[in-house]
């Protein structure tokens, strides 16, 4: 299946490491041109250098989603585009930096890039959400918090874009990677994390790019057809019926 995604371009946040990285790499590995931010210059040069060579371009920017005013100038000097994945999270447990940096920030960087991406055949927006907006999370209750309401901003925006611009959520399960929020359960708690596994209906975490690929074809124009959706990505491990 071809996504029709060479020649256009995307703007991701937070990719430089992780999901979101995976999300750059097949992109562009796709032929759509990306632009990424992420705070660090380190991890985003080392980005640079490990994704260079795809058919697609990678440009990388130091730009905290924090900021409402760095974006704003971040997203003028990209210019045209048309696919956004709003991909950061502070992964916090505590309520003003989640909704300072997951809500507002996704929010903020959205609202700006709505009139660019009006102006495009193929435009999309892609929230990265997770399986625990449909969890009691009694440890981290602002995060499930935050990414419930980005699930309920994207079904408004969806109604309220539409037929000009498509807005899904794509919402992971527990998801391993080197250096990532799991890695470090299980080097802090290979208890907690053998329990984890065992939870997960197929018995092991999900991996960044099964995340990346479906980010990928919710985003292009061969789901053209699809918006105001939020899909899972999580082997199977929400069990409650999805309306
Ligand atoms: N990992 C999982 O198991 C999992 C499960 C469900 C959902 N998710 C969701 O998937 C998304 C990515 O998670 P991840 O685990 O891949 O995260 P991660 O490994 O912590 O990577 C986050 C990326 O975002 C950047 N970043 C963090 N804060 C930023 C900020 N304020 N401004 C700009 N860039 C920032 C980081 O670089 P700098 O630190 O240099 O800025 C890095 O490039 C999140 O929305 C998360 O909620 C993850």
């Amino acid at each position: 299946m071809d996504l029709q995604l060479r020649g256009l371009s995307a703007v991701v946040t937070g990719g430089s490491a992780g999901i979101g990285k995976e999300i750059v790499r097949t992109l562009a590995g796709e032929g759509c041109n990306v632009h990424f931010c992420a705070r660090g210059r380190e991890r985003i040069a080392t980005t640079l250098a490990e994704l260079r060579g795809l058919p697609g371009t990678v440009e990388g920017e130091s730009v905290d989603v924090a900021d409402p005013e760095a974006v704003t100038r971040w997203l003028a000097a990209v210019g045209r585009f048309d696919i956004l994945v709003a991909n950061v999270s502070a992964l916090a447990d505590d309520w003003r930096t989640t909704l300072r940096v997951d809500l507002e920030g996704t929010v903020h960087v959205t609202e700006t890039a709505i009139p660019v991406l009006q102006g495009s055949a193929h435009a999309a927006i892609t929230f990265i959400g997770s399986k625990t907006a449909s969890y009691e999370a009694p440890h981290s209750p602002s995060y499930g918090a935050s990414k419930a309401a980005m699930a309920h901003y994207m079904k408004s925006l969806s109604s309220r874009l539409l037929p000009t611009v498509r807005v899904n959520v794509v919402s992971p399960g527990d998801i391993l990677f080197d250096g990532g929020y799991w890695d470090g359960v299980r080097r802090r708690d290979p208890a907690g994390f053998a329990r984890t596994v065992q939870r997960n209906r197929m018995g092991r975490f999900g991996a960044p790019d099964e995340v990346a690929r479906v980010v990928a074809f919710i985003s292009s124009p061969a789901a053209a057809f699809v918006s105001g959706a939020n899909w899972y990505v999580d082997g199977g491990s929400v069990a409650q019926v999805q309306f």
